[in-house]
């Protein structure tokens, strides 16, 4: 049988919380309701005490302060009773109505049901341009760095259901907005994903509580899901540089080695080196297919990145410094490659 929890967190949503609930209550779905607040000034709390005594099967809970999101649904998960756990926001940007179809969904086994805003009919009614691209990018960045999170459309989502077996033995680490992301990222590749468009509507009451802070622990999040393979892959290309550099001088000045041949040999020294210390440390748990397979990739991989690296360097050195510019189109040369790495040459999972 299908046991829905739907948790709603809540932070200055008095005027919101009370249409929710009505709503909620008419649709006629077996839920359990947990509001989690964080003690918000505008009383916010006494709202849903209020609900709480109306409806039967609303329980709530008040933290002492504004204590994130992700926390909120972490703490409202042990008040939870049923097998499925929905969270949705409180100030209506997230239709009630949805739930009937995502419940549905549950119903067929699907362990993880989205609502979604780039499926099919989904969309958002109204985001200024700057939120519009910053939701934008930090998709494409999720969707690059977490491979678990590609076939999800909106993996930002903050409106979902998940099967609550799923977190089993496994915690929220997250304090940010994007919960949805670690579960997809924890729940293994077994796991039945699948998404329901709905219209994210405007905000009529109240205002969003996302802020510059909430992006920055997006981006440390995703560093973590990832096990800071951007991280490791800058090492290793640090490393690779010194490999580069010191067999340049020792072919060179050493063994008196032509500049042409000492330098492509040490620049397919340092790509082979790189290869390796990327297989065995930076994508350690990705398989690449087989070695011949995977160095020819990397080798494929690494050509554009150092196209694009001369052209920035010719490109910019008529308008500034040609080491400043070299360095632009390192950065640049770094960002294909590692694409390309995460991609293409370790595309996939290790099989166990
Ligand atoms: N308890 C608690 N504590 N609730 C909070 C907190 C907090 O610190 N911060 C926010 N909330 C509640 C709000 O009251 C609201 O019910 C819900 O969490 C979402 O907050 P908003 O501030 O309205 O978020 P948003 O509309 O900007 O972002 C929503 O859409 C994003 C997709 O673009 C959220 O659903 C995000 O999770 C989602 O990624
Ligand atoms: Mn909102």
């Amino acid at each position: 049988m299908v046991e829905i929890s739907l948790e709603i967190p809540t932070y200055n949503e008095a005027g919101n919380l009370p249409v929710l609930i009505d709503r909620l209550e008419g649709l006629n779905l077996d839920l359990e309701i947990i509001i989690i607040d964080d003690n918000s000034p505008d009383g916010t709390y006494e709202v849903a005490e209020r609900l709480a005594q109306q409806y039967k099967n609303i329980k709530t809970l008040k933290r002492p302060g504004k204590l994130g999101l992700a926390s909120a649904i972490s703490d409202g998960l042990k008040l939870a009773s049923g097998n499925y756990v929905a969270v949705m926001d409180a100030d209506l940007q997230h239709p009630p109505e949805t739930l009937l179809k995502m419940v549905e969904e549950a119903k067929k086994g699907n362990d993880i049901i989205i609502a979604s805003r780039y499926t099919d009919k989904g969309r958002i009614e109204k985001f200024g341009f700057i939120r519009r691209l910053t939701s934008k990018g930090a998709t494409f960045l999720t969707h690059a760095l977490l491979r678990e999170t590609r076939s999800v459309k909106d993996p930002m989502s903050g409106f979902f259901i998940f099967r609550r077996s799923i977190l089993e033995g496994k915690k929220i680490e997250s304090s940010g907005y994007k919960v949805l992301l670690e579960l997809l990222v924890k729940s293994g590749s077994e796991t039945k994903v699948t998404e329901i468009p709905y219209v994210f509507g405007k905000r009529t009451l109240g205002e969003s509580k996302l802020t510059v802070g909430e992006n920055l622990k997006f981006i440390s999040l995703l560093l973590m899901l990832s096990h800071y393979r951007p991280v490791k892959f800058i090492t290793v290309g640090i490393v690779g540089i010194l490999v580069n550099e010191g067999l340049l001088f020792f072919l060179h000045t050493y063994f008196a080695m032509s500049l042409l041949f000492a330098g492509m040999t040490s620049i397919e020294t340092s790509i082979l080196t790189n290869f390796l210390f990327n297989h065995f440390w930076t994508f350690r748990d990705r398989s690449v297919g087989g070695w011949v397979r995977g160095v020819l990739k990397y080798n494929l991989v690494a050509l554009p990145g150092a196209i694009i690296n001369l052209l920035t360097l010719l490109k910019l050195s008529a308008i500034t410094h040609y080491l400043i510019a070299n360095i632009i189109g390192i950065i640049l040369a770094f960002a294909v490659n590692y694409l390309g790495s995460e991609m293409i040459v370790w595309g996939r999972a290790k099989r166990r």
